[in-house]
């Protein structure tokens, strides 16, 4: 590390201005969507020519062109070319530097607000116009973000970020944490996040070279977050073994050691939160083996299953997220390879999902939510951690009221909830009511008409068991059968964020 050529790196950075939306209004919006497509072509006509210090910098570090030596020399004044080879960022080939290393604005929102990095890692397939390699270093992709968005960002003392890669979620981590522990197995992948920690003033996260826990053996922490490399991978011959995606393991059995060792890692109250891969073999339920990960560690969990993908499909997918293209005789013979592994476990489909399991501050788990969440996401601009949070906060406030203490307790309907109703044409009555989340995972709940009139009534002022009552009156029905109908929902409502306390 030279942490005067990194801050002269930074001071280069910053003079030039290079944020996402800097470099964005450079190429335009369908340029920025084509580069996400994996398509650079119109990116790179819209900053041809360009002299501008944001633009040479996104034509070198994110669309991947070399450039003159002397027009990056220009755009990093402080640093230097001769800097960015020391730093490992180019390399000079007569008049012109070529990357080595991506480096690029990251802007976003989480719990704490706004902000942005940069974020340095190995240069993905579009600049490499290749399959990247084995030992490929991530930068911030979809599942980083996810995974981001998903963390409960409220103060801790210490978090472990298990398979860090480039470090983004150390760095979100020591956004609300006083102390981070960030591992990973590949060295190259602890020099890259060490450097964007540096190269983003972030001096509280220590970095561990190990597997798994290993790094961490004895060691407890307020929260782990995780986005383990859970792809699952044939083992084999000629079937590339990326680091930044493949643990190793036979099938899902890296994520299961992730979720059943949590417990030896979290501290009283402490929560672990991760993204991951489970098998479905032989027509089971995935959940049966998922909630057999989760036994006897004593935590409680909370399974959201996002999405389930066939077999054929799956193995296309991470084929080709490793470079390789379809109908290439590559291709052919890893789906081949990938196919026989899924039968010889009879693996029919593989479900992708998230992971929040905690430790109880005391006593047993009393949270054990495995369930299957397919849709589109509510509306969440600071990320779902708010909500995650929350769910846990609503769970354990609810578990801790008798029903006869709930009854006597005032709800009101959370603000981003609305009432649908559906009427066959010309009926007075509706013959489909739901509750709609806007937030959240953006949930539907079936109504019936008490709970529907129950709900209705739930402003704060009345306590439950008074409205029920009323209810009960208005429908001519048994109060307390109204009240026990009802209690059921109410709690579900009460911890799925429909109703708050
Ligand atoms: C999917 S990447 C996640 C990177 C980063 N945390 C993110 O969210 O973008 C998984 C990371 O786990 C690392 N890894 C692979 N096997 C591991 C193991 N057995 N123990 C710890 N880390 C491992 C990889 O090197 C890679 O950096």
């Amino acid at each position: 590390m030279t942490p005067d050529l990194i801050a002269r790196l930074r001071d280069d950075l910053f003079a030039a201005d290079y944020t996402a939306v800097t470099v964005e209004s450079l190429w335009g919006a369908d340029a920025a969507s084509a580069l996400r497509r994996g398509q650079r072509e119109p990116a790179r006509r819209a900053v041809a020519t360009t002299t501008v210090p944001a633009g040479v910098l996104a034509t070198v570090f994110v669309l991947g062109f070399a450039v003159p030596t002397a027009r990056l020399e220009e755009a990093l004044p402080a640093v230097g070319v001769d800097g960015a080879v020391e730093l490992g960022l180019v390399r000079l080939d007569g008049d012109s530097a070529e990357p080595l290393l991506d480096l690029r604005p990251h802007a976003f929102v989480d719990a704490l607000g706004a902000g942005s990095w940069w974020i340095a890692s190995d240069l993905g397939e579009v600049a490499l116009r290749r399959a990247i390699p084995e030992n490929h270093v991530l930068g911030v992709g979809g599942a980083s973000l996810t995974l981001a968005g998903l963390t409960v960002g409220s103060k801790a003392d210490s978090v472990l970020d298990l398979g860090t890669g480039c470090g983004i979620q150390a760095l979100h981590a020591a956004r609300y944490a006083k102390r981070v522990v960030a591992t990973d197995i590949s060295g190259r992948a602890l020099e890259l996040a060490k450097l964007n920690a540096a190269l983003n003033g972030v001096s509280t996260i220590e970095f561990r070279s190990g597997s798994l826990y290993e790094p961490v053996a004895g060691e407890r922490f307020d929260r782990i977050v995780s986005n383990p490399p859970f792809v699952i991978t044939p083992r084999g011959e000629g079937v590339p073994a990326y680091e930044y995606r493949d643990g190793g393991l036979v099938g899902d059995a890296l994520v299961a050691s992730v979720i059943s060792d949590a417990a030896q890692h979290l501290a009283p109250g402490g929560v672990a939160q991760l993204l991951g891969n489970w098998e479905y073999r032989d027509g089971d339920d995935a959940f049966a083996r998922v909630a057999g990960w989760l036994e006897n560690t004593g935590l409680d969990a909370w399974i959201v299953e996002r999405e389930v993908q066939d077999a054929a499909l799956y193995a296309e997918t991470w084929i080709r997220d490793g470079g390789i293209l379809p109908r290439t005789d590559e291709f052919d013979a890893l789906y081949s390879a990938w196919l026989d592994d899924f039968a010889d476990r009879g693996v029919t489909s593989i479900g992708f999902g998230y992971v929040t399991l905690r430790r109880p501050a005391q006593g047993a788990p009393t949270l054990r939510r495995l369930e299957r969440l397919h849709g589109g996401l509510g509306n969440n601009p600071a990320g779902l951690g708010v909500h995650v949070s929350a769910t846990l906060a609503a769970h354990d406030a609810q578990q801790g009221l008798t029903d006869a203490a709930l009854a006597a307790t005032a709800l009101v309907v959370a603000a981003d909830v609305t009432e649908e109703r559906h009427y066959w044409p010309g009926d007075e009555d509706p013959t489909v009511m739901d509750l709609r989340q806007g937030g959240g995972f953006g949930r539907s709940y079936p109504l019936g008409t008490a709970l529907a009139a129950v709900v209705g009534a739930c402003d704060g002022d009345l306590a439950l068991g008074a409205i029920c009552a009323a209810v009960a009156q208005l429908l001519e029905v048994d109060e307390g059968e109204l009240l026990a109908e009802v209690l059921p929902s109410v709690r579900e409502l009460v911890v799925t964020g429909f109703l708050a306390l």
